[in-house]
């Protein structure tokens, strides 16, 4: 029987390695997960799920993302509810834990911190609410409700000057259009629109990085959305934020985001540019969330 040719028939290694190409070969969309980022990106998430036990039931609400995402983009997150939304930026925001998978900010991974190491994390991100009714403590005066992430221990750890807070109460409220006397008053005294003002300039207090919105106008009147999304734009433009924004509304996305990503059942099913998703979905889910925008003349 013929001897197997072995290693031996390996064609002859060329006595010149051939030239380097100049340009190098693009990397792989996605890191193997034991690879640290090597590009300091603000976030970035890896394999990342989130499980719920509720009886004998396990839901999934979050099932292997990736995501990455650098300073001052506009991210915007749509998908038909229960699809994962809310629980991915909890997840960004250090809110909760996921059930696998890991979150890098700034290079430095969050996963497994704890609460105490958590200080760069909680002055450079803050999250707005769908409902400012029932993220506003209705007992506590404006000034106190808005000033109150600057008296947090560990975001004021992270501060680098003592900040005068009553001046810091007056920039953010004309920041975003609010009386200057408004933080001698209650959360009652304001109108929803007025509300969700207080819950940005509560917000904006730690000079955050970063802009987390859940749903930031779908509790608001429709005449007062467009003011609120107007701010936010602005906001964002003036104060070079990062912006996350979660929205079943895919005009509210369209307005606000540059960057987009699609939801499904936990997954990320569709990601992009947002104009080029909106010209060219490349999924029937995408095209029928698109397709069930209104048609309204504004
Ligand atoms: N604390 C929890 N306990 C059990 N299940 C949960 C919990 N939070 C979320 N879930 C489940 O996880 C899934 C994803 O929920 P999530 O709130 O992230 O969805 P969503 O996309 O934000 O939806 P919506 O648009 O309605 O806000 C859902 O099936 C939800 O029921
Ligand atoms: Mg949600």
């Amino acid at each position: 029987m013929a001897e197997h040719p072995g290693p031996m028939a390996e064609p002859p290694q060329p006595l010149v390695e051939p030239p380097q190409p100049l340009v190098e070969p693009p990397q792989p969309l996605v890191e193997p997960v034991e690879t640290p980022p090597s590009v300091p990106e603000l976030y970035r998430a890896e394999a990342l799920t989130r499980s719920y036990r509720t009886g004998a039931r396990e839901v999934r609400a979050l099932d292997s993302v990736e995501l990455s995402l650098r300073s001052g983009q506009r991210l915007g997150i749509v998908g038909e509810s229960g699809s994962g939304k809310s629980t991915l930026v909890r997840l960004l925001a250090g809110l909760d834990r996921p059930t696998s998978g890991r979150v890098w900010f700034e290079g430095r991974e969050i996963t497994g911190l704890p609460e105490r190491e958590l200080g760069f994390l909680r002055a450079a991100v803050q999250m707005v609410f769908q409902d400012p009714r029932s993220s506003l403590n209705p007992r506590m005066r404006v000034g106190d409700i808005i000033t109150e992430p600057l008296r947090s221990r560990l975001v004021r750890r992270q501060l680098s000057a003592d900040v005068d807070h009553a001046q810091r109460l007056a920039e953010v409220l004309e920041a975003v259009d609010l009386p200057s006397d408004s933080g001698r008053r209650y959360p009652h005294e304001f109108s929803g629109g007025q509300r969700q003002r207080i819950a940005i300039a509560r917000a904006l207090a730690p000079k955050p990085e970063v802009l987390i919105a859940d749903e930031p106008v779908s509790a608001l009147d429709v005449s007062v959305r467009a003011q609120v999304l107007n701010l936010l734009t602005d906001l964002v433009a003036a104060q070079g934020l990062t912006l996350i924004v979660v929205s079943h509304d895919l005009m509210v996305v369209r307005h606000l985001c540059d960057q987009l990503v699609v939801m499904r059942q936990g997954r990320i099913v569709e990601r992009g540019d947002t104009s080029q998703v909106y010209a060219d979905p490349q999924t029937d889910y995408t095209r029928a969330l698109l397709d069930a925008i209104p048609r309204i003349r504004v």
